[in-house]
């Protein structure tokens, strides 16, 4: 990552509300024009991270810097980066001009500005000529526009959003959320989205952060995070997940010889962690990376019985259990052609396997 192009820099960040350590050791750089989300279940510090970098909470220790400025210091006003409410996303009460114009008001802008601004604003997220709309006269979508105009108006090089869907049905959340990515493209915005929802984060953002407990589990791409988890918390948290404990026999490279079972099988995968023979690791495979009854299918072998299944429209999913009474889920995709039960073989592709260090 260029420097230059890094936005937000955050180092080794700690915030501690009374004996609670809210947020440990964040560091954390996020690129220039990216939608980046900070993922994690409630309470894990995803908005005191965010009111920390908007100036609303002094941080305990650590750097913030924005742009190349460092603002541990600065009050909100002056680091310009506003953030976006669920509660609050838009006033009610008053114009689309009005809520847009808000920010300026408040600094006392002069009248011939705010006018100019208001309507440069106005004009990006292609709201001209609906001034004097009140939100509820406007779509779910157009009002998250005049939401990103308000921020867009105060010139912020980062804008703030959290959790701002949450109060929306499925399908106007789905529709915002369309719209809410298009504005941030167009524009080339920097834009932190905090939600807890997953598939959420996965189709939106350039970048996923999750947060476990107030520290951050992993950084990457919605494919890295979705196929690569570096945790067993990443892999929890995101989608539905088998794992399978196993021991490492042999590393060439970045390649692992691993054994797993009860009848000593092995499976060759490749991973860019540090392990070492003898140890103990995990193994996780998604739902839709495995297979029933195809020998074919791969080198991961595992026998199993089914228990049920359950149809979800585009795909059928069987509950099975294993050795051990070890359980797995399994998602088949070929619904109507086949149906399974008893005693079966399930099995995967070595590339689709992900191997995970127990020690985190
Ligand atoms: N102003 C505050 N005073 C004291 N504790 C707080 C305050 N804000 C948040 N917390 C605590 O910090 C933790 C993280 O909260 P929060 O950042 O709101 O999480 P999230 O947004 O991920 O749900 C929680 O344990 C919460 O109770
Ligand atoms: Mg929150």
């Amino acid at each position: 990552m260029m420097s230059t192009q890094v936005l937000l820099d955050l180092k080794n960040v700690n915030k501690v509300f009374g004996t609670n350590h809210v947020l440990k050791q964040i560091d954390l750089q996020i690129e220039r024009g990216k939608f980046i989300t900070f993922l994690g279940p409630s309470g894990c510090g995803k908005t005191t991270l965010l009111r920390s970098i908007a100036g609303f909470y002094t941080i305990d220790e650590g750097e913030i810097w924005i742009d190349g400025k460092l603002v541990n210091d600065l009050p909100p006003y002056k680091r310009g980066t506003p953030m976006v409410f669920q509660e609050y996303a838009l006033f009610p009460h008053m114009t689309v001009f009005d809520n847009v114009a808000y920010g300026l008001d408040i600094q006392k802008r002069p009248e011939a500005e705010v006018q100019e601004r208001v309507q440069a604003a106005l004009a990006k997220v292609k709201l001209t000529g609906l001034e004097e709309r009140y939100p509820h006269q406007m779509s779910g979508g157009q009002q998250q526009r005049v939401a990103m105009a308000r921020a867009l108006v105060m010139n912020s090089p980062i804008i703030l959003l959290d959790e701002p869907l949450s109060n929306l049905d499925a399908k106007l959340r789905e529709e915002v959320r369309v719209e809410l990515r298009a504005i941030q493209q167009e524009l080339g915005l920097t834009v932190i989205y905090v939600t807890h929802d997953q598939l959420e984060a996965l189709s939106m953002s350039d970048y996923i952060v999750v947060f476990n407990k107030g520290a951050i589990d992993q950084y990457g791409t919605p494919h890295e995070i979705y196929y690569k988890p570096r945790t067993r918390y990443v892999a929890d948290f995101i989608g539905t997940t088998n794992f399978v404990e196993a021991t490492v026999k042999e590393v060439s490279g970045p390649e692992a010889t691993v054994e797993y079972g009860i009848n000593g099988h092995t499976v060759k995968v490749s991973t860019s962690e540090q392990v070492a023979v003898g140890e103990q690791v995990l193994l996780s495979i998604r739902p839709e990376s495995l297979r029933i009854n195809q020998p074919e299918a791969g080198d991961f072998t595992i026998r199993a019985v089914v228990k049920s299944s359950m149809f979800l429209g585009e795909k059928e999913r069987y509950f099975l259990s294993g050795y051990n009474g070890t359980e797995w889920i399994v998602d088949a995709y070929d619904i109507g052609q086949t149906s399974f039960e008893g005693n079966v073989d399930i099995r995967a592709a070595a590339d689709k396997i992900h191997l995970i260090k127990m020690a985190d």
